[in-house]
């Protein structure tokens, strides 16, 4: 087994590049990294948030546990073990996590080995999909730390999301074509709503995202809903028990490819520490 107690410049660079290619809010992007000896910072890019559909923040959060999700899998994947912390730090406000690199980890599991392989590869889907189901071990990726599922087989309890992300949608755009089309429509909660746990929930979007890609699955966002106040109080209380609702998503299997996203050069998202 190879024990390290240093972080490769090279391996540094490729795990920020497979963190950059996690989902985020219209593609911003709202993710620095610093490198400095054997600890990766990550930083939200808070120029990249939008004040229209995220003043508070909250998916700029998630987009960055996304992409922390990536980068721990990718270091994993290296050969790397890491301690991680979530911030906030009173302040510096736009620093999220600081991961050190330790020694001696040994190889990556056959799981995370299996999720790694679908980063580059995972999309987000728009539209409707096929007849095929989502297999179990897809939503087996969740509970993940905080963050769990919840589901709606209901067809009614599929109508009345389908009828609160349109009511969002209304005079800001197209309207949703709602979670009531094919495909199995989830909420995914956090029992809390600090910075921390929207960080935990991005890093459960993107381990449900990467096994869904596994399986051939795809997930489509439908997130307008809770960016409305009022209706995501009522998605809390009404459809989570409480539990926060983070995401709101439809997995399904899309058969054909989707097409690819793009990415800033990973320069971009370094700064010198
Ligand atoms: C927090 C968050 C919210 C999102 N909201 C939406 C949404 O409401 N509608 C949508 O079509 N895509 C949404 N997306 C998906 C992004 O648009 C997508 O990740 C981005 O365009 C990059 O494409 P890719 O995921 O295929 O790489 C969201 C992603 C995240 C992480």
């Amino acid at each position: 087994m190879q024990t390290r107690n240093t972080l490769a410049s090279d391996d540094a660079r490729h795990a920020i590049e497979d963190a950059a290619w996690a989902p985020s809010v219209h593609n911003t992007r709202p993710w620095r990294f610093a490198v400095s000896g054997t600890r990766i910072s990550l930083h939200a890019d808070a120029d990249r948030r939008s004040d229209v559909v995220d003043p508070a923040g909250r998916e700029l959060l998630i987009s960055c546990g996304a992409a922390l999700y990536n980068l721990r899998l990718s270091l994993r994947m290296r050969g790397y073990g890491f301690l991680l912390r979530l911030l906030p730090v009173p302040g510096r406000p736009s620093l999220l996590a600081e991961i050190d690199v330790a020694p001696g980890a040994g190889p990556a599991g056959e799981e995370l080995v299996r999720e790694h392989a679908q980063i580059r590869r995972r999309r987000s889907h728009r539209g409707g999909f096929g007849p095929g189901e989502v297999p179990d071990e897809v939503f087996a990726a969740l509970p993940y730390e905080d963050a769990s599922l919840v589901r709606f087989g209901d067809v009614h309890e599929q109508d009345a999301l389908a009828a609160l992300s349109n009511a969002a949608d209304r005079g800001t755009g197209p309207a949703d074509d709602g979670t009531a089309s094919a495909g199995a429509a989830v909420l995914l909660v956090t029992r809390d709503d600090t910075p921390a746990a929207r960080l935990c929930a991005g890093q459960a979007l993107q381990r449900l995202l990467l096994r869904a890609a596994e399986h051939g699955a795809a997930a489509a966002f439908h997130t307008q809903a809770l960016q409305v106040p009022e209706l995501r109080t009522v998605l809390r209380l009404q459809f989570c028990g409480g539990a926060h609702p983070q995401m709101m998503l439809r997995l399904g299997v899309a058969g054909g490819a989707e097409p690819r996203s793009v990415r800033r050069p990973v320069e971009d998202v370094i700064s010198a520490e």
